[in-house]
């Protein structure tokens, strides 16, 4: 059956709830969003708009997302709980090709924080946001 518009719309909706959902029960991930995000519905929407914009070409997300993580206090395995999130949110949500590319761009997007977030390899071998 061909989806219209707003269906494939409304599965990106239901993708973003589905991870902040499941991130709010994750234990790495649920303080960091708790103490971060005071208000939801309006993160909900934006984070939305910028994947709508990657899976179906709009241009509405308006943002830097680069300089939004900079600001946030985080451990560097926090993006291995992210990923496994974010990968079974869209998974469970989206078409097996939206998933997939989906997948791609986050997983692009965490090795590309993580190398700007944390440049250094600390003595215990992890990567750092100082240098030794
Ligand atoms: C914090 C840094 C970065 C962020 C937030 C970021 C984000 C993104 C996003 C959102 C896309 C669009 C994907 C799509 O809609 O298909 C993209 C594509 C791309 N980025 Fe980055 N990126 C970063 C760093 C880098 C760096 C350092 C390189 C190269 C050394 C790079 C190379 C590419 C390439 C080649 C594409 C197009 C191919 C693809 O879609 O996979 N990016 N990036
Ligand atoms: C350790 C992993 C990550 C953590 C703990 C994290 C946490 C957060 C938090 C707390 C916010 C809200 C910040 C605020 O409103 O002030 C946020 C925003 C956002 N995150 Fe992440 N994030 C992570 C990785 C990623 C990755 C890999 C992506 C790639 C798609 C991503 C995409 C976004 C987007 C699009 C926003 C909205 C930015 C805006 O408001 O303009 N995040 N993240």
């Amino acid at each position: 059956m061909m989806q219209t518009d707003t269906q494939r719309v409304a599965e990106i909706d239901r993708m973003v709830r589905l991870f902040y959902e499941r991130s709010f029960d994750d234990p790495v991930l649920g303080p960091i969003f708790f103490d971060e995000i005071h208000d939801l519905e309006p993160h909900i929407l934006r984070v939305a708009d910028f994947w709508t914009d990657h899976l179906r070409g709009t241009k509405k997300y308006k943002g830097n997302t680069y300089a939004v993580h900079m600001k946030l206090k985080f451990e560097p395995e926090a993006f291995d709980n992210w990923l496994k999130v974010f990968e079974s949110a869209a998974s469970d949500s989206l078409s097996p090709d939206d998933a997939a590319k989906a997948i791609r761009i986050a997983h692009h997007m965490a090795g590309s924080f993580k190398v700007g977030l944390f440049p250094f390899t600390g003595k215990d071998g992890r990567p750092s946001r100082v240098p030794d």
